[in-house]
């Protein structure tokens, strides 16, 4: 196993560059092969993860425990809520007593705008061991990175002029992070896709990440546009990622943001939208879905469809990502 990102912290997609983020998806499709294979892969013999889980996961906690045993080495979930983490341990005491009973730590805290990076931000500063961000108030960086390597399986590896296009939908299920759109736009800029956002005017992502695609764009030469319906942002899309996320004043008041998003009901994923779209598009969504609110069951299930492709990749990546750096 390449040497060269052992004890890197994966916080965001940011603070990885180019090639290391290549590093990482040419890691993970090897993986993919030998796992396919039934070739073993003992990457990590012996070693241990702590995943501390401030949130609830179907995806992220699986693929995490899966992918450890499958490199040779086991997972500690840790349920913040019945840790001493509910009695107000801190992060600090947490990254420095976990690190040293294993070799990497990783986190997903990603409900209350404001709290989740900075946490994981001060574990990563006291622990000696690498720390990966499970999903975070401001990114999710293993989902955008098993997103990537998705998108580069269907269409190759030079996306230069493909459009992909992250949209609001509507989900009366529950507030749901920003942190999906936000690592995707702070991501795709940077390898080559035009990136066209919509949303409804109350659901504006963070200003910090907003300003690091616009400034990504201009450095990859690609484009970023906020446009205001999913109409202007699914014409002629390669890529559609049409999904829910709360408003970031209102994740302590759920009852208020939730009213407000009944006004957008119609903000659905159908099969007229995706005729708007390019005829070989992709729809991708990072699950769970509300379906029939978000999207319909035909295009979810439709010809379009590469969700489980997609999670899958989760998989593949969380293991690159852990034999990488631990
Ligand atoms: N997409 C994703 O992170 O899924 P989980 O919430 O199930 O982990």
């Amino acid at each position: 196993m390449n040497q060269t990102l052992k004890g890197k912290d994966y916080i965001s997609t940011q603070d990885w560059s180019n090639e290391e983020i290549e590093l990482a998806l040419d890691t993970a499709s090897d993986l993919k092969i030998k796992f396919k294979n039934g070739d073993s892969h003992r990457y990590l013999a012996d070693k241990t993860i702590f995943l501390f889980f401030f949130d609830k996961s179907t995806r992220t906690r699986n693929s995490f425990e899966a992918g450890i045993t499958q490199l040779g080495g086991h997972a500690h979930f840790i349920d913040a809520s019945t840790s001493q983490i509910a009695h107000g341990e801190s992060p600090k005491d947490m990254g420095i007593i976990l690190s040293s009973y294993g070799h990497g730590l990783a986190v997903r805290h990603d409900l209350v705008p404001g709290e989740g990076n900075t946490y994981m931000r001060e574990i990563a500063k006291h622990a000696n061991k690498p720390v990966i961000n499970m999903q975070c108030d401001v990114d999710h960086p293993c989902q955008t990175l098993a997103d990537l390597m998705t998108i580069r399986e269907t269409f190759g590896n030079d996306l230069r002029g493909k459009k992909i296009a992250i949209s609001w939908a509507y989900a009366p299920s529950y507030a749901k992070p920003m942190s999906v759109p936000q690592g995707l736009i702070m991501l795709m800029t940077r390898f080559g896709m035009d990136v066209t956002l919509a949303h409804p005017p109350e659901y504006t992502l963070m200003e910090d990440t907003l300003n690091i695609a616009k400034k990504n764009a201009e450095q990859s030469s690609t484009k970023f546009e906020i446009v205001n319906s999913m109409d202007a942002a699914f014409e002629d899309a390669d890529i559609v990622y049409p999904k829910s996320w709360g408003i970031e004043s209102l994740f302590h008041v759920p009852e208020q943001a939730l009213e407000i998003s009944k006004k957008y009901q119609h903000w659905i994923c159908d099969d007229k939208l995706m005729g708007l779209t390019k005829k070989d598009s992709i729809y991708m969504h990072c699950l769970p879905a509300d379906r029939g609110y978000e999207v319909t069951d035909d295009v979810i299930d439709g010809p379009h469809s590469v969700i489980y492709q997609e999670a899958e990749n989760r998989l593949h990546t969380a293991k690159a990502l852990m034999a990488l750096t631990m």
